[in-house]
């Protein structure tokens, strides 16, 4: 069964809107973490980022405290947020690159370039019995690289994937796509695909997320061996009008489709 995993960091950056700088404020992600656990979410991701835009640092603690599935803490391989994590011990952390002008997560980690920073992070947190993924883009060399560093899991970034759709089959709407109506040919699924396969040949679990929709989705369906998804944005945009435990029930639902 593919494993969705809620990212809820974009219920954070609604109550930073409002509420920066302050220890409180609505909405609480921790609140849409209970939310999301009890509409059936595997596990519950939260980016601490370094900037602490969104995440901060009391959310991850009390999410520590009450997530009852799976945490996973993204994160980017930097001594002070590495440090937070050796405490803290989420089930599992996704080290993702971080640019301070980026909206968002926006390109994979160069895995071949820092290979050696990144096994030693491994190492270190395997050792106090956390498990690692690597967030990548569909390349083999990066494939490789993530395999050399003994990462249990990758993400494939799902970013250009998404983009490709939404400019090649148009609007990225709440509602899932007619299946006569979901695209052929695609080159950024077709990455996916070859990527995926080089991943399980070399004994690594494969996640993938970002850009994730209720629209583009079943189309991804076609990637094999994923174990997680890690979705976002488009659940927290459909909250807003069909309340988050429906939302969350409702991509469950559609990833049921999904043969492996
Ligand atoms: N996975 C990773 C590593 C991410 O950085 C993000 C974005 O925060 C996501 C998944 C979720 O992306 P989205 O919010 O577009 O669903």
């Amino acid at each position: 069964m593919l494993k969705l995993g809620v990212n809820i960091d974009h219920v954070a950056t609604i109550r930073e809107a409002r509420y920066r700088g302050l220890a409180h404020g609505e909405p609480d992600p921790v609140e849409a973490a209970r939310i999301c656990e009890a509409a059936g979410a595997h596990g519950i991701t939260a980016h601490l980022r370094e900037d602490r835009r969104h995440i901060q640092d009391r959310d991850v603690w009390k999410l520590r405290e009450v997530v009852q599935t799976r945490l996973n803490l993204e994160m980017a391989n930097s001594p002070e947020i590495v440090a937070i994590a050796l405490k803290l011990k989420p089930e599992i952390v996704c080290l993702v690159p971080e640019r301070r002008q980026e909206v968002t997560t926006e390109g994979g980690l160069d895995v071949v370039a820092n290979e050696r920073a990144l096994t030693e992070t491994r190492k270190r947190m395997n050792d106090a019995g956390i498990e690692v993924s690597l967030f990548i883009a569909p390349d083999a060399a990066q494939i490789e690289a993530s395999a050399r560093v003994g990462s249990e899991f990758i993400e494939l970034h799902t970013g250009q994937f998404a983009h490709e759709y939404f400019e090649k089959w148009g609007e990225a709407t709440d509602e899932p796509a007619r299946e006569d109506a979901r695209p052929t040919e695609s080159r950024e699924l077709q990455r996916l695909i070859d990527g995926a396969k080089l991943a399980h040949k070399l004994g690594l679990q494969v996640n993938a997320g970002h850009g994730l929709n209720f629209v583009n989705l079943p189309t991804l369906h076609r990637v094999p061996h994923l174990v997680e998804l890690n979705i976002g944005h488009s659940i927290v945009s459909r909250a807003v009008f069909v309340g988050l435990e429906r939302a969350v029930r409702e991509m469950l639902q559609l990833m049921s489709g999904y043969a492996g």
